[in-house]
């Protein structure tokens, strides 16, 4: 059981340089891995690639050893929950309440086990007061929180999580970490892409860094 990425290079362009090169990395269920870099340095388009939104152009990621490419989005949605580093873009429904139920609607539960759950995951984000309201009225706190709650309500085994504390005051962001720190706990698999080194560094067992297109181990101690 791991999120495999195998040898990957990727560029936007065929004229262009590579901007990922034989890229590598193994995520285990019950492991966080942060991955760090300078701004532009490809995390979020290494994160895209692992979610199947980019092909590589070598190389192939895989799931649980299932190709990525032979899955459906649908297919690729229940193994790995994703973040957008704008968490704008995954929002579309009405309410923050509907947003949350969607994605289980389609997984045959009953109205009442919707409901329930909803609720739960409004609660812990602090997004009960805010479940009609219209997802782009709400602050980028409460978008933050209400796309994570999206993405946690269908349980997936796998996270990819591009910059989720930006937006939360210290609080939340201290409520996020200890929820994170749950889940891997539970045996989920993170992988978080974080400027906040300190937030990365407290909670990940491993660091990765993107360098001039290639991926490096950093020592968790410095
Ligand atoms: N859609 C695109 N088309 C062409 N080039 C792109 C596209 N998206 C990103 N790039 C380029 O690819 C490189 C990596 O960008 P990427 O967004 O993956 O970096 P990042 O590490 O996530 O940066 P940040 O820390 O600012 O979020 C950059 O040079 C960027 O300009
Ligand atoms: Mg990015």
């Amino acid at each position: 059981m791991s999120l495999v990425a195998h040898s990957l290079s990727f560029r936007y362009e065929k004229t262009d340089p590579f901007c990922l090169e034989n890229i590598g990395l193994e995520l285990h269920p019950g492991q966080c891995l942060a991955l760090l870099g300078a701004n532009g340095s490809g995390k979020t388009t290494l994160s895209k690639l692992l979610i199947g939104i980019l092909q590589p152009e070598k190389g192939h990621v895989s799931v649980d050893g299932q190709n990525l490419a032979g899955l459906s989005l649908a297919g690729i949605g229940e193994k790995i929950g994703y973040l957008f580093q704008n968490p704008s873009r995954q929002l579309f429904c009405s309410s923050a309440g509907e947003e949350i139920g969607f994605p289980l609607q389609f997984c045959g539960l009953d109205p009442g086990e919707i409901a329930e759950r909803t609720e739960h995951l409004l609660h812990f984000f602090g997004l009960d007061h805010l479940r009609d309201q219209f997802p782009f009225t709400l602050s980028q706190g409460e978008r933050q929180r209400l796309a994570l709650a999206a993405i946690m309500v269908l349980d997936p085994p796998y996270f990819i999580l591009d910059e989720p504390t930006t937006g939360l005051d210290p609080r939340r962001r201290e409520e996020l970490f200890y929820y994170l720190q749950k889940l891997i706990k539970n045996g989920r698999g993170i992988i978080l892409i974080s400027h906040d080194h300190c937030f990365a560094r407290r909670l990940a067992s491993g660091i990765l860094e993107l360098k001039e297109g290639r991926l490096q181990e950093v020592d968790p101690g410095c």
